[in-house]
């Protein structure tokens, strides 16, 4: 299958919202992708579609959030949402899109990635547990589901709690 990443345009806007809702059966992350669109935390660079032929068939995002140290505050990326088509899943293609990100947070020299997210899928991209790095998400999600990826900018000084902006409505 001939599959083209690329960053997304206005006019993909409606399509992803229709495979987002479809990949997670409800609108929490297609609104989400829409709030984060509207703040200075959406990065057109790093959010990227997978199209095979004139198809939308997968979605990444990774935007700014806000790791809070003793002394400073830093800028680092959070990777949510992926999602890809139901019927084009387990062909490599989130995988694909992973990678492809985690390449362009490279070259940008940004520090560090975060998310919650399977804990049997996001090692296989060089995701850990956060808590491993002092590194810890702004409520109790569980251990093993927050993770990071460290890049070749980060610095073991990098530790403290993410906050995320109100456009994600967490509590
Ligand atoms: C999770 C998702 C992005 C993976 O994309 P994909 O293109 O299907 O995955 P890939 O083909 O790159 O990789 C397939 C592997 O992912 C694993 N995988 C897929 N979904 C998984 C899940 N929910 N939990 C654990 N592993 C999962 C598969 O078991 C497979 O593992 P294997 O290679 O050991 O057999 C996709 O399945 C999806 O859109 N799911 C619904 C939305 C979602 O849950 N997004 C992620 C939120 S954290």
């Amino acid at each position: 299958m001939q599959l083209n990443l690329r960053p997304e345009l206005d006019t993909d806007y409606q399509p992803i919202e229709s495979l987002l809702d479809s990949a997670f059966g409800g609108q929490y992350e297609s609104q989400l992708v829409n709030r984060i669109r509207n703040t200075p935390e959406y990065i057109n660079d790093l959010t990227l579609v997978a199209v095979a032929g004139e198809q939308i068939v997968g979605f990444i995002m990774l935007s700014y959030v806000t790791l809070v140290s003793a002394h400073t505050e830093s800028q680092v990326l959070s990777l949510a949402p992926v999602a890809i088509m139901p019927t084009y899943q387990k062909r490599g293609i989130g995988g694909r899109l992973i990678q492809e990100s985690i390449r362009i947070a490279e070259h940008r020299g940004d520090p560090l990635i975060v998310l919650l997210g399977h804990a049997d899928y996001y090692p296989r991209f060089g995701f850990e547990r956060a808590s491993l790095h002092n590194i810890y998400p702004p409520v109790d999600w569980p251990d093993q589901t927050y993770m990071v990826r460290t890049l070749s900018k980060f610095t073991a000084d990098l530790e403290g709690k993410i906050r995320y902006s109100p456009a994600w409505k967490i509590v």
